[in-house]
C-alpha cells in the first residue's frame, strides 16, 4: 500500500515553510503591538470541554469533531477551534485573578474538524487567533476587529470586506428567537431535516444553513437588528464608533449569525472579494461570547475573540498576487578539495555557525565545478574555497558572489571578515 497523508491534511514543504514562518512572525509582531500575549493549550482535550463551549447544536460538536476514547476510557477530542481551550485555560489557571486584565491572549496552532474536504477547508488546518477577556469595553470589540483587517493589510491584501453584525444580549435574542420560530414554523416541512431540528434547537442556526439558502422564508426572516433592546442597540452603535473613529470599513449583515454556538452582541466576519479566491470567501471570524467563561466553570467573564487559518490566508494572498517579501539564499558556501581542506572545512563551518553566519557545503564528494554550481544554486552571497595548498600557504580565498570580487585572507581572520561583511558593509 502507497502511503498518503490522510484526506484533507497536507504537508507543507521547503518553499511553502518559509510563507508560513513569515506569516507567523509577521502576525506574533503585530500581537506585540496590540498587547497580546501567547498561550499554548493541548492539541486534545476532554470532549465535554467543546460540546459545553462550542455548543450541542452547531454542526462542529454534531458532525465534525475527532472524537476517541482513550486507553483509559476517556473521551478526547482534538481541538476544532482555539477558543474553548483558552477559555479552559483562563478559569484552569485563574488568570482573571491576575492584576493585568483585560487578559489578552493570541494563539497558533493546528485545529481539526472532521469536513468535507476542498479547496480552503481542510480536516486539519492552522488557526491563529486572539481572545480578550475581561472587560465589555466596546473599544475591544473594534480592537479585535482592527487587529484582524492590520494583519491582513500589512501583509498585503486588498480586496477585503469586513461584515459585522449584532447578535444582542440574551434578552434580545430571546424575542429575536421566538419571531424566528413564528416565521419558520409555517414552513417547516419546506425546510433540510437539520433546520427542522435547528428550528427546534437553535432557530438562529437556520439562517446559516447551506441547503436552505434559497427558501423564500429566508429573505423575509425577521432581522436581529429589529429586536435588540437598548443596551444592546447603544453596545452596538459604540463598536461601530470606534471602528469609524480608526477609518475601518464594514458592512452591516443582520443575517451574520457564525457557526458557533457562543455569541452574543458583536459577530463578524472577514472576507475576500479576490477574484480566484475560490468558493469560500470567509478568511476569518469572530466574535463576542460573554457567557462563555461562566459555562466553562469560570466567573462571569466577558470575552471576544477571533480567528483565521493560515491556509485561506495564504490562498488570499495567492489569489492577489502578492509576493512575500522572502529572500531565499545562503550567507556562505564553503568549497573544500583535499583531505586537509575537507577537515578543515568541517572546522570552519562550525565557527562560522558559531559566530551567527549561516553555512553550509558539499556533501556529495562532488567536484570543484559541481561545488559552485551548487552554491550559485543556493543564491549564495560568499564563497570560502579551501584547498590544501591555501591551507598549507595560509592564504584562503573568498569570493562574493554578485561582484565576483576576490580575495586572500589568512584562515584565522575569516570568521571575522565574514560576520562584518553579512552584518553591516553588504551592499
Ligand atoms: P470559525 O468561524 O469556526 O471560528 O473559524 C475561524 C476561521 O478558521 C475561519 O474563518 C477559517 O478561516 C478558519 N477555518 C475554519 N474551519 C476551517 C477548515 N476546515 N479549513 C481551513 N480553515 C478553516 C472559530 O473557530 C472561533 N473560535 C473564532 C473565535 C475566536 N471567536 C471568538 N474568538
Amino acid at each position: 500500500m502507497k502511503m498518503r497523508a490522510p484526506r484533507g491534511t497536507q504537508d507543507i514543504l521547503p518553499g511553502t515553510s518559509e510563507k508560513w514562518q513569515y506569516v507567523e512572525e509577521k502576525l506574533i509582531d503585530i500581537c506585540r503591538r496590540y498587547h497580546y500575549k501567547e498561550i499554548r493549550t493541548p492539541i486534545f482535550e476532554h470532549t465535554e470541554l467543546f460540546q459545553r463551549g462550542v455548543g450541542d447544536s452547531t454542526d462542529i460538536v454534531q458532525k465534525e469533531m475527532y472524537t476517541f476514547e482513550d486507553r483509559g476510557g476517556r473521551s478526547v477530542t482534538l481541538r476544532p477551534e482555539g477558543t474553548a481551550s483558552t477559555v479552559r485555560s483562563f478559569v484552569q489557571n485563574k488568570l482573571f485573578g491576575l492584576p493585568n486584565q483585560p487578559t489578552k491572549l493570541f494563539y497558533i496552532g493546528p485545529m481539526f474538524r472532521y469536513e468535507r474536504p476542498q479547496q480552503g477547508r481542510l480536516r486539519q488546518f492552522v488557526q491563529f487567533g486572539i481572545e480578550a477577556l475581561g472587560s465589555d469595553d466596546p473599544s475591544v470589540d473594534a480592537e479585535v476587529m482592527a487587529l484582524a483587517m492590520n494583519a491582513y493589510e500589512e501583509l498585503g491584501l486588498k480586496s477585503l470586506k469586513l461584515v459585522l453584525n449584532s447578535l444582542g444580549d440574551k434578552e434580545s435574542r430571546e424575542a429575536h428567537k421566538n419571531a424566528l420560530i413564528q416565521h419558520f414554523t409555517p414552513h417547516k416541512e419546506e425546510l433540510c431535516a437539520d433546520c427542522q431540528i435547528r428550528l427546534e434547537q437553535n432557530p438562529l442556526r437556520v439562517l446559516d444553513c447551506k441547503k436552505d439558502k434559497d427558501h423564500p422564508a429566508m429573505e423575509t426572516a425577521p432581522s436581529i437588528l429589529d429586536y435588540l433592546n437598548k443596551p444592546s442597540h447603544d453596545y452596538f452603535e459604540q463598536v461601530k464608533e470606534c471602528l469609524d473613529v480608526m477609518g475601518i470599513k464594514y458592512e452591516i449583515d443582520a443575517n451574520l449569525v457564525r457557526g458557533l454556538d457562543y455569541y452574543n452582541h458583536t459577530a463578524f466576519e472577514i472576507m475576500s472579494e479576490a477574484e480566484g479566491f475560490g468558493a469560500i470567501t470567509t478568511l476569518s471570524g469572530g466574535g463576542r461570547y460573554n457567557g462563555l467563561v461562566k459555562d466553562i466553570g469560570g466567573p462571569e467573564t466577558t470575552g471576544i475573540g477571533f480567528a483565521l487559518s493560515i491556509e485561506r490566508l495564504l490562498m488570499a494572498l495567492e489569489a492577489e498576487g502578492v509576493e512575500l517579501p522572502i529572500e531565499e539564499s545562503l550567507d556562505v558556501y564553503v568549497v573544500a578539495l583535499g583531505e586537509k581542506a575537507e577537515k578543515e572545512a568541517v572546522r570552519l563551518m562550525y565557527n562560522l555557525r558559531q559566530a551567527g553566519v549561516q553555512a553550509d557545503k558539499d556533501y556529495l564528494q562532488r567536484k570543484m565545478k559541481g561545488q559552485f554550481k551548487a552554491a550559485d544554486r543556493l543564491n549564495t552571497k560568499y564563497v570560502v574555497v579551501l584547498g590544501d595548498r591555501e591551507i598549507e600557504q595560509d592564504a584562503v580565498s573568498v569570493k562574493e558572489m554578485k561582484s565576483g570580487d576576490q580575495i586572500e585572507l589568512p584562515i584565522n581572520q575569516i570568521v571575522t571578515y565574514l560576520n562584518e561583511k553579512l552584518s553591516g558593509g553588504e551592499k
